[in-house]
C-alpha cells in the first residue's frame, strides 16, 4: 500500500521497500530508494530541549544495537539530526517531519511535542526488539528511506482509566502513559474518584484516604452494593490504595516528557460514596446519620448535598489542592448518573431550591455546578462534565464529554461548547469485543454529520474510555485496551479520509508484533465454532472459522482439558461421536493465548413423551449470588410461558423455568437470551446459551442443531441488585426471531398435593 503510493507520488517504480506499520498512519508518506544504516559510526546531533526529547530513544536504540551512538556537532553523512524549526510552524504543536535517507536522518518540528512524535515514528520504523533492549538480537539495524510529514487532526486524543473500582499502582500508570506515547495519544483522563475509593491525598482532608480509599473486601468481584468503608482501626480484611501528592507530581511530569496532559476527574455531586463515609458533614443530613442502612432503595449516601455551604468550603479546598497537582486547563468534574432521591428528601436541599428558584433536582445540579465553575475559572481553569451537566442548564464555560451517545455532544456544540466525544457505541472499553471490535473501534467517527463546519470545530476530539469494574488485575486491563485502542488511536490522529479499515487491521495485526515485543497483554480473538453445543442422534461435525490474525491457529481438546500450544491443531472439522466436550483456543506466535471456547456436545435421541401438558414449571427464590443458582430441591408452580415480568423490581432472586421443548421441524435453531444479572440456557442437559455472571443487560446466542422432536428444556436467571430482565428468543427453519411460541412449552402434570 505504501510503495503503492510512492510510485503515485513520483510516478516512477522504486525498489520494493515494505516500511513497518506505522500507528497511526502518519498524513504524508513517500517511500525512498535504499536504507539507512545504523552501526558504530553512527552520530546523533541534538542540542537543548531537542536533545531531551531523543535521549530516550537514543539510549533505547544504543542499548539493543550494541552501538555507542554519540553526540557529534557536525553533520555529515551517518548522522542524525534533531531540531526545532520554527519554520515548520504550519504543521502545529503537535506536527513533525522525519526524512531517512541512506545518508542521513532528519527530525524536525515547530515544537517539542512534534518532536516528541517524531521520535516516536522513527521507534515505530526501528525493529521491534529495539523495544527490548535488554535482550538484544543480532539484528540489521536499517531504516527503510522515508520522507513523513505529519500532524494531528484533534488536539484532544484522550484514554481514560478507572482506579477507582480498582486501584493500579503507579508503574502501571506509567506504562499506561508509555502505550500512550507510542500511539500518538496526548490526554490522559485520570478518574480518581468514584463510589469504589477515593484515590488522591488531600492534605487538608485526610480521612479522604484515611478512609475513602480502603474498602471491605469483596472477593475482588466488584458489587456496588457490598461497598463499606471502614474507620482506619477496624482491622478488617481491605482492598485499596491510592496515590501520595509525591506519586501524582511524578507522574504529572512522566506524562509532560510524552506529551501528555493529565486531566484529573474529582467526581461531584454523586458517585462519591467514599468521601460521604469520610466526611459525612458534606452529605444531606438524613443520609449522613443513615450512611449504611437506608430503607429507600439507596443503601449509602453517594451525594454530595447542594444546601450546606460546608460542601462548597470543603470541595473549594479540595480543589485547591487539586490545581496546584494538576497543570491542566481543564478540571473534570464528572456530574454523570446522580441520583437525585437523596436531595428530596434533604431539609437543606428544599431550603436551597426554595431560596434559588429551582423548579427540579435537574436545576439544582445545574445551579451546584455553575457554583464550582465560577470557582475553578476565577482560578484560570476549564470546567468539564459527562453530559448529563446539559440537564437543568449548563454552566457558561463548561466544555462537555459526551457518553450517552452523541446527542450530548451536539447540543453542547450547537450551543458553542467545546466537547469531547466518547460515545458507548465505540470508545467503551470494558465492553466486551464482540460490542466493540478493534474494526469498530478505528470506525469510531467523532464528528457527526448534523453539525456545521463551525460547529464541528468544537469537537476538540475523542477518547477511549476504560472503566475497571471487571478488572481487577493489571494484565485485565491491558487486554481489554489492546489492540483495539490501535484504532481508536489512528480516527483520532489522521484524516476522516483514513476509512480504509481493512487497510488499517493489515497494518494492526503486523503491530502485533511490537505489542509482543513491549510484553504487553492483548486481547486474541475466540475461535469461533460453527455451532454453540451439538446435540446428535449418531454423529456430528464442529467446524472452526479459520483465525484472522496472522500465524496464528486454533487447538484443541476432547477430554476436557485446556488446550495448550502443543494439543492438536485444528485443520478440519472434528467428528463428535460421544457425549464430550470440546475445547479450543487461538494461540498466536508470542504464545499468547485467546479465551478458551468450549462446545459441549451430547448424544440425545428425542423420544415421543406421553402425558405431558401445555406450559413450564416455575421456581421462584429470593437470595443473593453471583451465578444462575441450582433451584430444583424447591417447589415449582405451573407457568404458561417465560415471563419474568411478575417478579421484576425486587431485588436479589433467582428464577428457573423447566419443563419440555417441543421443536417442530429439523434443523438449526439460534436462541437468543438476554438478562441483568445471568441467565443460562440447557436443553438436553447441555448448556446452549451461557449468558451467566454479574453483569449489566446483555445477550448472548447459541445455534444448535436439532431433530424434530421433544427436549428437556431449562432456562435459568438470578438478579443480583439494580435493573432486572430476561428474555428468550429463536429463530430456525422457517421461522424469524421473536420469543419462543407458548405452543411449544410441555411439562410433567405437577402430582395433587397429599392430604
Ligand atoms: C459514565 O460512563 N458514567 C460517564
Ligand atoms: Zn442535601
Amino acid at each position: 500500500m505504501l510503495a503503492l503510493t510512492a510510485i503515485l507520488a513520483t510516478g516512477v517504480p522504486l525498489a520494493q521497500t515494505v516500511l513497518p506499520p506505522l500507528i497511526p498512519k502518519p498524513v504524508k508518506v513517500v517511500v525512498g530508494l535504499g536504507t539507512f544504516t545504523i552501526d558504530e559510526g553512527t552520530r546523533f546531533a541534538a542540542t537543548g530541549e531537542a536533545r531531551k526529547v531523543i535521549e530516550p530513544l537514543r539510549q533505547m536504540l544504543a542499548k539493543a544495537s550494541g552501538y555507542s551512538l554519540p553526540y557529534t556537532t557536525t553533520s555529515g553523512p551517518g548522522v542524525i539530526s534533531v531540531s526545532l524549526q520554527p519554520n515548520l510552524a504550519y504543521l502545529g504543536r503537535e506536527g513533525y517531519a522525519l526524512e531517512v535517507s541512506p545518508a542521513h536522518v532528519r527530525l524536525e518540528a515547530p515544537a517539542v511535542g512534534g518532536l516528541f512524535y517524531a521520535s516516536q515514528t522513527l521507534r515505530q520504523l526501528l525493529p521491534p526488539s529495539v523495544e527490548r533492549p535488554d535482550d538484544r538480537q543480532p539484528e540489521s539495524w536499517r531504516l527503510p528511506s522515508v520522507a513523513i510529514e505529519d500532524s494531528p487532526r484533534f488536539e484532544w486524543r484522550g484514554l481514560h482509566l478507572d482506579v477507582s473500582r480498582h486501584f493500579f499502582p503507579k508503574e502501571e500508570i506509567k506504562q499506561y502513559l508509555d502505550s500512550m506515547a507510542l500511539l500518538k495519544l496526548n490526554v490522559f483522563h485520570w478518574h480518581l474518584v468514584d463510589d469504589g475509593g477515593w484515590r488522591l491525598q488531600i492534605k487538608r482532608y485526610p480521612r479522604l484516604t484515611d478512609v475513602g480509599a480502603w474498602r471491605k473486601t469483596m472477593d475482588e468481584v466488584w458489587s456496588q452494593g457490598k461497598l463499606e468503608f471502614p474507620e482506619p482501626e477496624d482491622k478488617s480484611p481491605r482492598y485499596g490504595g491510592f496515590y501520595t501528592q509525591e506519586d501524582v507530581r511524578e507522574i504529572v511530569a512522566y506524562a509532560k516528557a510524552r506529551n501528555i496532559t493529565v486531566v484529573p476527574e474529582i467526581e461531584m455531586p454523586g458517585h462519591s460514596m467514599p468521601v460521604m463515609a469520610a466526611y459525612p458533614e458534606v452529605t444531606c443530613t438524613y443520609f449522613a446519620q443513615n450512611v449504611w442502612k437506608i430503607a429507600t432503595g439507596m443503601h449509602h449516601a453517594t451525594n454530595y448535598c447542594p444546601g450546606k455551604e460546608r460542601t462548597f468550603e470543603f470541595l473549594e479546598g479540595v480543589l485547591d489542592e487539586v490545581m496546584e497537582l494538576f497543570p491542566s486547563k481543564v478540571i473534570h468534574i464528572g456530574g454523570d448518573e446522580v441520583n437525585k432521591l437523596q436531595w428530596n428528601r434533604c431539609d437543606d436541599c428544599q431550603k436551597r431550591m426554595r431560596d434559588e428558584r429551582l423548579a427540579t433536582p435537574e436545576a439544582l445540579q445545574s445551579w451546584f455546578l455553575q457554583r464550582m465553575e465560577k470557582y475553578l475559572n476565577a482560578k484560570g481553569r476549564t470546567m468539564m462534565g459527562w453530559d448529563e451537566i446539559l440537564e437543568g442548564g449548563l454552566a457558561p464555560n463548561a466544555q462537555v464529554m459526551s457518553w450517552r451517545g452523541v446527542d450530548g455532544g451536539i447540543a453542547a456544540a450547537k450551543s458553542g461548547h467545546p466537547v469531547v466525544m466518547t460515545p458507548t457505541s465505540h470508545c467503551y472499553f470494558d465492553y466486551s469485543y464482540q460490542s466493540i471490535s478493534t474494526r469498530k473501534a478505528f470506525e469510531f467517527e467523532p464528528v457527526p454529520e448534523v453539525l456545521t463546519a463551525e460547529e464541528a470545530k468544537l469537537v476538540r476530539g475523542g477518547q477511549a474510555n476504560v472503566w475497571t469494574e471487571w478488572m481487577s488485575t493489571w494484565e485485565k486491563v491491558e487486554t481489554m485496551v489492546f489492540p483495539r485502542l490501535l484504532g481508536m488511536a489512528e480516527r483520532l490522529w489522521s484524516p476522516a479520509s483514513n476509512r480504509d479499515a481493512d487497510a488499517f487491521l493489515a497494518r494492526s495485526d503486523r503491530f502485533l508484533e511490537r505489542l509482543d515485543a513491549l510484553r504487553l497483554a492483548y486481547d486474541v480473538p475466540t475461535p469461533t465454532p460453527s455451532h454453540s453445543a451439538l446435540i446428535f442422534a449418531k454423529q456430528a461435525k464442529l467446524t472452526f472459522a479459520p483465525p484472522a490474525t496472522p500465524g496464528a491457529t486454533v487447538r484443541y481438546t476432547l477430554d476436557g482439558s485446556d488446550p495448550t500450544p502443543d494439543s492438536p491443531n485444528y485443520s478440519e472439522a472434528i467428528t463428535v461421536a460421544d457425549t464430550t466436550q470440546v475445547r479450543a483456543a487461538t494461540f498466536v506466535p508470542s504464545g499468547r493465548r485467546s479465551e478458551i471456547v468450549s462446545v459441549a456436545c451430547a448424544r440425545y435421541v428425542p423420544r415421543a413423551r406421553t402425558g405431558l401438558e401445555p406450559g413450564l414449571h416455575l421456581r421462584y427464590v429470593e437470595g443473593e449470588w453471583d451465578r444462575v443458582p441450582d433451584l430444583h430441591i424447591e417447589t415449582p408452580r405451573p407457568v404458561a410461558d417465560i415471563d419474568p415480568k411478575p417478579f421484576l423490581g425486587r431485588d436479589k432472586f433467582g428464577l428457573e423455568w423447566t419443563g419440555y421443548i417441543s421443536i417442530p421441524s429439523s434443523g438449526t435453531y439460534t436462541f437468543q437470551l438476554g438478562s441483568d444479572d445471568g441467565s443460562v440456557l440447557w436443553l438436553a442437559g447441555v448448556k446452549i446459551v451461557d449468558n451467566d455472571g454479574l453483569h449489566g443487560y446483555g445477550a448472548k446466542s447459541g445455534a444448535v442443531d436439532l431433530e424434530a422432536g421433544v427436549y428437556p428444556f431449562k432456562l435459568g436467571y438470578f438478579e443480583a441488585g439494580g435493573a432486572d430482565g430476561v428474555d428468550l428468543t429463536v429463530s430456525g427453519p422457517g421461522i424469524s426471531a421473536g420469543p419462543v411460541p407458548a405452543a411449544w412449552w410441555l411439562r410433567e402434570p405437577l402430582s395433587p398435593p397429599r392430604s
